[in-house]
């Protein structure tokens, strides 16, 4: 089944032509990779996939229905999306935590934060930190870890590693791509080639603006 369904797509800001006539196809539980040089725009394509912009042109079909026909927050529930740098506000980690809750007006799932972070090697006592004092490698467990709380239907990701160590990196590949066999479609931005590779079914290549290659891996 195809979940997402990118049309025509082009997107350009300040006379600046950043993406031209993308056109692709998503399938439900697929796990592509996306890789291409700096600037290519990768996250610019991640970021229309997660309706944080919206295309100049050309149109994006998720389940069969234009992007425009569905509510912001609906979408939101729908597509999680972990930035290139990660967001945390408030105070302290528990209320970047504790904000998914909230607005479902749900009492936190102590035992989900808890499990997450021991999946995430992040100690528990870390919920009580001030945001600011966070290593940039805990900055991006925690965002990643708050889009997890609730399980979106795509999960998009734009480098989400690039300040782990390689033991880290490796934990965080392992909860996604189990999250990508029970069925979650995922879609990872990378620079690292052998991360690209690893876990995918397939791999795309974007490069000036354009779709440089499709590449079918399992
Ligand atoms: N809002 C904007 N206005 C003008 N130019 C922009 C805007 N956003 C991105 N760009 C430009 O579009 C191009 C693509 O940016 P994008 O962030 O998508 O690249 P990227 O492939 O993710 O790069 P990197 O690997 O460095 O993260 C860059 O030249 C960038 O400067
Ligand atoms: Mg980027």
């Amino acid at each position: 089944m195809v979940l997402l369904k990118l049309q025509n797509i082009s997107y350009q800001s300040e006379n600046k032509s950043i993406l031209k006539n993308i056109s692709l196809k998503i399938d439900a539980g697929d796990y592509l990779s996306i890789v291409g040089p700096s600037g290519s725009g990768k996250s610019t394509f991640l970021k229309l996939c997660a309706h944080l912009l919206s295309p100049t042109e050309g149109k994006i079909i998720f389940k069969g229905k234009d992007f425009r026909q569905y509510s912001p927050i609906d979408l939101r529930r729908k597509i999680g999306y972990c930035a290139q740098t990660p967001c945390l506000f408030g105070d302290t980690v528990e209320d970047n935590l504790s904000f998914p809750y909230l607005i479902r007006k749900e009492k936190v799932n102590l035992t989900r934060v808890q499990t997450l972070c021991s999946d995430f090697n992040l100690d528990f006592a870390l919920l009580k930190k001030d945001v600011q004092s966070l290593s940039g490698g805990e900055k991006q467990r925690i965002a990643l870890l708050r889009t997890l709380l609730f399980l979106p239907e795509i999960f998009l990701l734009d480098e989400v590693t690039s300040a782990l160590d390689v033991t880290n990196t490796l934990l965080v590949e392992k909860v996604i791509s189990s999250l990508n066999q029970k069925g979650t479609t995922v879609l990872w931005v990378t620079h690292n080639l052998e991360q690209s590779r690893k876990y995918a079914n397939k791999l795309l290549t974007i490069e000036n603006g354009e779709i440089k290659a499709e590449e079918v891996l399992k």
